[in-house]
């Protein structure tokens, strides 16, 4: 019987939550097709919550979290995969409430597998993970909206997250002209060596003037906090701009009216990586293979080991996450 080690998320007696790497069987985990050796994970803030006793992530405790896998698959019953065969495995219910990444062996449908396409290896996959899907998922968004580089500046919000990083190194790489609202005001110097040619504060992004529309300012957004952020950005957009919205750490509230959809034609684009249709996720981790690829991600990512995943979930929910973290869990 395989052993193997994974990160145990725990409910005390007294309510509270604890965290301990213990050994687990194959024996353990969750029925599925395939069964996958993780090589790489990687922390996003759905695992942060995982971690911590979100019943809005996961159910059930003991549990192990980690949305984001990537391994070589080592048995499966799916003709579509065989022994061998390298892979990514994010989203779905991955480390909800599916045991996940945090573990070095995972087993899943087949229906969430995707073969790591051409051009990308297995770590550089979750150096983007669920949060660089997200920041493609969005930028595709932008594109296929008719947002080009010409179109004007690109607002991104959180924008030394995960996501916030990545939009940021994608719409670099594009050409297009990017601003960056960050609450780190220490940051200032990695955002521009990223490519932000303006940053904001939180408070410079944040309208107060109550009013339903401001000057027209940027061509498109890629939101990744909400709130009172996202609905001044939403008001602040030029004609036919589009703003993408993949998250709520600012709030789940929008304070707006209708008016920049009805008169200036803005588009709203929920971004859900989670569900995403495996057709379009196929597409969009091909694009991140290849011509949306980024070289030299060393600004962005850090490389840590499983027992060090702790110190970084309290940096990630105390706001001082920066990038990328990937786990190496071999
Ligand atoms: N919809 C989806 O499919 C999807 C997928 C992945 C992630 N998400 C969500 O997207 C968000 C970003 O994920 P991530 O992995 O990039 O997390 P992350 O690395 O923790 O980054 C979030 C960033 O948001 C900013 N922020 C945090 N609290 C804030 C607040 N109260 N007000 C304003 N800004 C705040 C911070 O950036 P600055 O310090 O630079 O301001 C922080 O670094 C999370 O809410 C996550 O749940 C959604």
């Amino acid at each position: 019987m395989t052993t193997f080690n994974a990160m145990i998320v725990r409910e005390n007696a007294d309510g509270t939550f604890s965290r301990a790497i213990e050994a687990k069987s194959i024996d353990d985990l969750p029925a599925g097709e395939v069964v996958v050796r993780v090589y790489y994970s990687s922390l996003n803030y759905k695992d942060a919550l995982s971690a911590t006793g979100n019943r809005g992530v996961t159910r059930s405790y003991p549990h192990t979290p980690g949305i984001d896998a990537a391994g070589e698959v080592v048995q499966s019953s799916d003709a579509r995969f065989k022994a061998g065969d390298k892979v990514i495995v994010t989203s779905y219910d991955l480390g909800m409430n599916t045991a996940g990444g945090f573990g070095e062996y995972i087993r899943v449908p087949a229906g969430w597998v995707v073969p790591l396409p051409e051009g990308l290896s297995l770590k550089e996959s979750m150096e983007y993970g669920t949060a660089g899907f997200t920041a493609a998922m969005s930028v595709d968004a932008l594109v296929t909206g008719g947002v080009t580089p010409e179109s004007g500046e690109v607002l991104v919000t959180g924008a030394s997250g995960g996501v916030g990083s990545i939009a940021v190194a994608i719409l670099n790489k594009l050409d297009y002209r990017i601003a960056g609202v960050s609450g780190k005001t220490d940051e200032t110097d990695y955002l521009k060596s990223m490519g932000v040619a303006t940053v904001l504060s939180i408070e410079e992004a944040t309208d107060t003037s109550g009013r339903p529309m401001l000057k027209p300012r940027w061509a498109g957004c890629i939101d990744t906090v909400g709130g009172d952020i996202l609905s001044s950005a939403i008001k602040a957009t030029a004609p036919t701009g589009v703003v993408t919205s993949c998250g709520n750490a600012a709030g789940p509230n929008l304070d707006l009216t209708v008016f920049p959809f009805i008169l200036r034609g803005v588009t709203l684009a929920g971004i859900d990586s989670q569900n995403c249709p495996m057709p379009r996720r196929e597409k969009v981790w091909q694009k991140l293979a290849s011509e949306w690829k980024l070289e030299g991600m060393g600004k962005v990512v850090s490389d840590i080991p499983l027992r060090d995943v702790e110190a970084r979930i309290d940096d990630m929910l105390a706001g001082r996450h920066k990038g990328r973290t990937v786990i190496a869990m071999a």
